[in-house]
C-alpha cells in the first residue's frame, strides 16, 4: 500500500528518500512527499509533497528544494481522503512532521475531540490527527519527541507504522509499529527507516525487523527500541542476502503468491473500522443509503469481480431478503435493462477502470438507479462515477490474477448485505453479532489455509499434468468453481470449467474419464450430502476427487482421492476460506509448468477497452 522512507545522517537526504521511494513503487500509489530538515540550521523542515508519480514531486522539489541531513518521505496510496496535494504525506502540524501507513481505527472520534480542543485540520486524513496528538503532547510538556510519540499512541486505535521528526528535536526519528511492516537500516554514522526492506536494500543489507507494540528512537549512531510503556527490548540485527527484486515481493516468488499470503490482513484492514460491536451493525464508512426504498439490488461487474458480486446474490438475498440479480458488466447495456429509481445498483471493481463496468453504471444512472461501487482503489473513475463508494482495502494488486482483491471483495459485500439486513430487519441482532464474530475470526482462519502450501504444492504436482479440470460447487460455492476454473485457465493456460455441481448430469458428466482432476467444494451446509453424491457420480466413472472439505469431517475422505481441509465458519463466509485452496492449487500449477504467473500471456490488469 503506502512506502514510508526516513533518513538520518550526514548526507543530503533529499536523493536518498526519493531513490528508496522509487523502490517502493511497484506497491502503487497516487502521492508523494518529502519533510527534510538541516540540524546544523536548527530546522524548520521544508515539506514538500503533491498527487501524482514521484516524477511530480522531483519536479517540484527542483522549484523549492529541500536540503538538509535528516528526513522522512511517503507515496500514499489514498484511504481516508481523496488523493490531493493536501492529503499527501508528510503531514506537518507546529514542528511535528508525521508520515503513516495503515488506518487509525477510532480517527472520527479522535478528530473530533483534536477540534472540540481547538486544532485545525488541514487535510481530510486519519494521518494528519496524529501530527496533532505529538504535538499535544509536547505543548503539555512531555520532555522528548520518543514520550511524545508514546503517549499519543496511547489514544490511538489501528494498524500502523509511523515515522515522527520534530523541528524542535532535529537529531531523532521515531518510529511506531503496530501490523504493518516497519524496519531499520544500520550504516555507519547513518541510519534509514522503511516499510519495506527493498527501499533501504542499496544503502544497506544490516537490518532490524521492528515487532509489534514496539517504538524505535533513531538518531545517527543509535537505535533504541522499547515497547509501548517504554521497557526497553533488544534485538540483533539480521544481514539480508536476498536479491533486490526477491526483496520487492518479500521473498515470495511471484506477487500472486505474496498477495495470496497476504490476505488475511487484507481482509482485517476491510474490517477495520467497519464492525460496530456495540450496536451489531456495520458502519459503510458514511455510505447513506436508502435502504427503506431499495426495491432491487443488481451487481454489475467482470471476470473476478462478478463471481465476488455472484455470492453477493446469495449474502444479501439471504441476509436482507432484498431480491438480487447479477449482471455481467459487458452484457449490460447491450439489453435495455429494465432498471430505475428503488433499483441500487453494485458496482464491483478492483481496480475502479474497467471500461465495461464504467459504461454499464452510466446505463444504470441515465435510467434512474442509485449507484453504489464497491472498489479497490480510492478516486479511480468507478467510485467517481457512483453516487456512494466503498472501498476495500486491500493494497494494491499487481499479480495479474486477482486473488486479494477477490477475498476482500466477498468481505465488503458481506459487511454490505449485514448492513442492509439490519435495516430491513431480515437479520436479527443476534444473527448479525454472530456473523459479525465470525467475520473478525475470518483473517485467523485464512491463515490456517494459506498456511497448507506444502500440501498444495503436492496436489499441483500429482494434478498439474492434466489436460483439462472440472470446478464443481452448489449455492455460494457455485460461484468458487467458476472463480477457481477461472484462475487455473489464467495462469496456467489450461482449460478448466465451473459448474453448478447439480448441473454436472446435465451435460459434463460426459467429460468424466480417469484423466480428468474434478476439484469439488463441498463444506458443511446445507447442500453438503446432494454435492458428496455429485463426488460419487465423478468417481462412479473413474474421475479423480481433490474436495474442499471442512475440519472435523470424518467422512470426505472416503468419497475422495485427496482432501484440502479449511476452518468451519458461518455459511456466508465459507467462500472466503474454500477460494484459497484453488488460487494455491492454480498457483502451483503454473508455476510447475513455467509460465508467466504475473503477467499471463493476453491479459491486462485493468481492462480499459469495451
Ligand atoms: C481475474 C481478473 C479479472 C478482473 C476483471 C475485472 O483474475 O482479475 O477477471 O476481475 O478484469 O476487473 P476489475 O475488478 O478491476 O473491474
Amino acid at each position: 500500500m503506502c512506502g514510508i522512507i526516513g533518513y538520518i545522517g550526514s548526507r543530503q537526504a533529499t536523493p536518498l528518500l526519493i531513490g528508496g521511494l522509487r523502490k517502493l513503487e511497484y506497491r502503487g500509489y497516487d502521492s508523494a512527499g518529502v519533510s527534510v530538515l538541516d540540524p546544523a540550521a536548527g530546522g524548520p523542515s521544508r515539506v514538500v509533497r503533491c498527487r501524482g508519480k514521484l516524477g511530480n514531486l522531483e519536479e517540484k522539489l527542483k522549484a523549492e528544494p529541500a536540503a538538509g541531513t535528516v528526513g522522512i518521505g511517503h507515496t500514499r496510496w489514498a484511504t481516508h481522503g481523496r488523493p490531493s496535494d493536501e492529503n499527501s504525506h508528510p503531514h506537518k502540524v507546529g514542528p511535528i512532521s508525521v508520515i503513516h501507513n495503515g488506518i487509525i481505527e477510532n480517527h472520527l472520534q479522535l478528530r473530533a475531540e483534536l477540534v472540540a480542543g481547538g486544532s485545525h485540520f488541514s487535510s481530510e486524513t486519519d494521518t494528519e490527527i496524529f501530527a496533532h496528538l505529538v504535538e499535544r503532547q509536547l505543548v503539555e510538556g512531555a520532555e522528548s519527541l520518543t514520550i511524545a510519540v508514546r503517549k499519543a499512541l496511547q489514544k490511538v486505535r489501528g494498524s500502523y507504522a509511523f515515522v515522527v521528526m520534530s523541528d524542535k528535536e532535529p537529531g531523532t526519528l521515531v518510529a511506531a509499529k503496530n501490523s504493518s511492516p516497519l524496519v531499520i537500516g544500520l550504516g555507519e554514522g547513518e541510519n534509514f527507516i522503511a516499510s519495506d526492506v527493498t527501499a533501504i536494500l542499496a544503502e544497506t543489507r544490516k537490518v532490524i525487523f521492528i515487532d509489534e507494540g514496539e517504538i524505535v528512537t533513531v538518531t545517527r549512531d543509535k537505535v533504541e527500541i522499547t515497547d509501548l510503556e517504554g521497557k526497553p527490548k533488544k534485538r540483533e540485527p539480521k544481514i539480508i542476502t536476498w536479491s533486490a527484486v526477491q526483496a520487492e515481493k518479500g521473498g515470495f516468488k511471484h506477487y500472486m503468491l505474496k498477495e495470496i499470503h497476504e490476505q488475511p490482513r487484507a481482509v482485517a484492514d476491510t474490517l477495520v473500522g467497519r464492525i460496530d460491536l456495540e450496536n451489531d451493525d456495520v458502519n459503510l464508512d458514511g455510505v447513506n443509503l436508502d435502504v427503506k426504498n431499495i426495491k432491487r439490488i443488481v451487481f454489475i461487474a467482470c471476470g473476478t469481480s462478478y463471481h465476488a458480486s455472484m455470492v453477493g446474490e446469495f449474502l444479501v438475498e439471504a441476509l436482507a431478503r432484498i431480491p438480487v440479480e447479477v449482471d455481467l458488466a459487458s452484457e449490460f447495456r447491450y439489453r435495455d435493462p429494465i432498471i430505475g429509481p428503488g433499483d441500487l445498483v453494485v458496482a464491483v471493481s478492483q481496480s475502479g477502470e474497467t471500461l465495461d463496468t464504467m459504461e454499464a453504471i452510466r446505463e444504470a444512472k441515465k435510467k434512474g438507479a442509485t449507484v453504489l461501487a464497491i472498489s479497490n482503489v480510492i478516486e479511480s473513475s468507478i467510485p467517481r462515477l457512483a453516487d456512494h463508494a466503498f472501498y476495500t482495502h486491500a493494497g494494491p494488486e499487481i499479480g495479474v490474477a486477482s486473488t486479494k482483491a477477490f477475498t476482500t471483495q466477498l468481505v465488503a459485500i458481506a459487511l454490505l448485505a449485514i448492513h442492509l439486513g439490519r435495516r430491513t430487519n431480515a437479520l436479527s441482532r443476534e444473527r448479525a453479532r454472530e456473523l459479525l464474530a465470525e467475520l473478525v475470526q475470518l483473517p485467523h482462519k485464512m491463515k490456517e489455509v494459506t498456511d497448507q502450501g506444502a500440501h498444495l504444492q503436492v496436489l499441483a504436482r500429482r494434478y498439474g499434468h492434466a489436460h483439462g479440470f472440472l470446478f464443481l460447487g452448489r449455492g455460494s460455492q457455485y460461484p468458487i468453481a467458476l472463480e477457481g476454473a477461472l484462475k487455473l485457465k489464467e495462469i496456467s493456460y489450461i482449460h478448466a470449467e465451473g459448474y453448478a455441481a447439480g448441473e454436472m448430469k446435465h451435460g459434463p458428466i460426459a467429460l468424466i474419464d480417469d484423466k480428468l482432476p474434478v476439484v469439488v467444494l463441498v463444506p458443511r451446509g446445507p447442500s453438503y450430502e446432494k454435492t458428496v453424491s455429485n463426488l460419487a457420480e465423478v468417481r462412479a466413472r473413474q474421475g479423480k476427487v481433490l474436495a474442499i472439505a471442512t475440519r472435523g469431517d470424518q467422512d470426505i475422505g472416503g468419497h475422495s482421492d485427496d482432501v484440502v481441509l479449511v476452518a468451519d465458519t458461518a455459511l456466508e463466509l465459507q467462500p472466503n476460506l474454500t477460494v484459497l485452496p484453488l488460487q494455491m492449487l492454480s498457483y502451483y500449477v503454473a508455476d510447475q509448468r513455467g509460465t508467466d504467473v504475473d503477467q499471463p500471456r493476453n491479459l491486462a490488469k485493468s481492462v480499459t477497452v469495451e
